[in-house]
């Protein structure tokens, strides 16, 4: 499809927020607006794809998220293995191949097995990006960059004069990834909660009230459409 923006983001980055506050407004288990939420994952997924975005990151699961109610832990991850497995046919016929960042091998092993599986089928796939955020939180990427280039510089490999933002964000899980153009986050906080820390450097945030299970195709229109608009400057002077 050809895209009708006059520009849009090349990496798209969303903060999925107020699965909880949809399901209790509705007097629901906190649980079925989890997999509400999947609804929109899909199809978040296929109007970025439609409408060229390169690189989509979903924040589907912080660090901080493994200290929720076992029974939501399990809930969750149980829906993340039943997604990859329904997804899999629909991300290779879409030409989609799968990332992930953040540290997986928390994950129970069956749904880390099968992150692994769709990662591996689709790693061919050239169309976009889809970027899941598991078990991820900025700060840890950053401390986590650290200390590989600092054993790097312990093995002589690298002098700490070569560091630098470049070398640093090879560093980080979403080397090889550009930074976020636009960060969209649902149920109206504003803030960034640990989320892609040091690539938001110059990220357009957009922030709205919609709960994420209520985030369809139009609402992601209506972020373009906000983002289109956006005067990006990177600390210089319009033209
Ligand atoms: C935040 O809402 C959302 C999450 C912690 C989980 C997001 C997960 C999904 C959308 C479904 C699974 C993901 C994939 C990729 C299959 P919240 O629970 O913090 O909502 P609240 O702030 O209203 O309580």
């Amino acid at each position: 499809m050809t895209t009708p923006f006059s520009k849009i983001p090349t990496h798209l980055a969303v903060i999925m927020d107020g699965n909880g506050r949809w399901a209790k407004q509705r007097g629901l288990p906190r649980i079925l607006g989890h997999s509400q939420g999947v609804k929109a994952v899909r199809s978040t997924v296929q109007t970025s794809r439609e409408i060229g975005i390169q690189v989509l990151t979903l924040f589907a699961f912080s660090q901080e998220n493994w200290q929720r109610p076992a029974a939501e832990v399990n809930a969750l991850m149980d829906l993340l293995h039943d997604y990859l497995d329904k997804e899999c046919e629909e991300l290779m016929q879409n030409n989609i191949s799968l990332r992930a960042i953040g540290d997986t091998s928390r994950l129970p092993s069956k749904a880390l097995k099968r992150l692994q599986d769709v990662i591996a089928v689709t790693s061919g796939n050239q169309g976009m990006i889809l970027n899941l955020a598991l078990s991820y939180g900025g700060r840890a990427e950053i401390v986590r960059a650290a200390q590989h280039l600092a054993r790097r510089c312990l093995a002589q490999e690298l002098t700490p004069e070569q560091i630098d933002e470049q070398c640093f964000s090879q560093a980080l899980w979403t080397a090889g990834l550009p930074d976020p153009d636009l960060i969209i986050r649902t149920s109206g906080e504003m803030r960034l909660s640990n989320f892609l820390l040091f690539q938001a450097a110059y990220a357009e945030l957009y922030v709205t009230p919609v709960l994420w299970p209520d985030f369809d195709r139009d609402e992601l229109l209506k972020a373009l459409a906000d983002y289109e608009r956006r005067d990006r400057r990177f600390g210089r002077v319009s033209d």
